[in-house]
């Protein structure tokens, strides 16, 4: 079989002395997406964090495409293709969106025109500054800006946080065709459970810093009883 893209394997992880991780293992294949659920403070930014090496690892191994990258510095993963959107959108605001996305362009298949057709408002504000842009096209910005280092894995933690619902929107369909299209895997950190699951093929849900619960999106999404007790349920991104 071939190597998965990533793998955990019994993945403890922190901060200095407070260990927030506990023996975390799960596998997502090349083109894979996992949605990543659980409560407020349960470790899922700092899974994202630990896949890409911001982290203290205090056991287990973090595995990109067979190989141990445990002790790999974050940029070297990011080289490789894990590409990071974080929580706090990163973009430069005194560049132009369209400076902002060749500043991070690495060759391969997403470019300029691949970018603006997936979202075709960051191409009519192309000459926008940074800093003149919306909360939603930030965010479009963000994602923007990680698909044109052409990762092979997209991490992405709460990319529809405190945007209008008509951006989240136009966002959810960006992300449909996205994932859709299969060039990038995405493992997704989403306070929408509905729509992490809708959009994702495979689900975790952290509890205390553990898998608490590891189905197919679809399943879970049936699976109320367990939504509730490790979620809590939320509506969908309505006012
Ligand atoms: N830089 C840090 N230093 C020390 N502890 C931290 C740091 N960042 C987070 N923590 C702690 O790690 C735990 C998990 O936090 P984390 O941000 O990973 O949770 P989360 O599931 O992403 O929460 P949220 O849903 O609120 O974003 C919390 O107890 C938090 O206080
Ligand atoms: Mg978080």
């Amino acid at each position: 079989m071939a190597d998965a893209l990533l793998t955990l394997d019994k993945v403890t992880a922190g901060y200095g002395d407070a260990v927030v991780l506990h023996g975390i293992s799960l596998t997502l294949p090349e083109n894979g997406s996992l949605a990543l659920l659980g409560r407020n403070g349960v470790g899922k930014s700092t899974l994202l964090l630990t896949i890409m090496g911001y982290t203290q690892m205090r056991g287990g191994r973090v595995a990109w495409r067979g190989e141990d990258v445990s002790r790999v510095a974050p940029h070297k993963r990011a080289t490789r293709g894990i590409g990071w959107v974080a929580q706090e959108r990163e973009i430069f605001p005194s560049l132009t969106v369209e400076e902002n996305l060749t500043v991070a362009a690495r060759a391969g298949t997403w470019d300029l025109p691949a970018i603006y057709k997936l979202f075709p408002r960051l191409d009519e504000r192309r000459r926008n500054m940074g800093n003149q842009l919306s909360g939603g096209e930030q965010q479009m910005l963000a994602i923007a800006r990680a698909l044109m280092t052409n990762p092979a894995l997209l991490l992405l933690d709460e990319p529809f946080e405190g945007l209008a619902p008509v951006i989240v929107d136009e966002l959810i369909h960006a992300m449909k065709l996205l994932l859709s299209d299969r060039r990038v895997a995405i493992i997704l950190v989403e306070q929408h459970t509905d729509i992490a699951l809708e959009l994702t093929a495979d689900a975790i849900v952290l509890e205390r810093g553990t898998v608490a619960h590891a189905a197919p999106s679809a399943t879970l999404a049936k699976d109320t009883a367990t939504l509730e007790r490790l979620v809590g349920l939320r509506v969908a991104a309505t006012p």
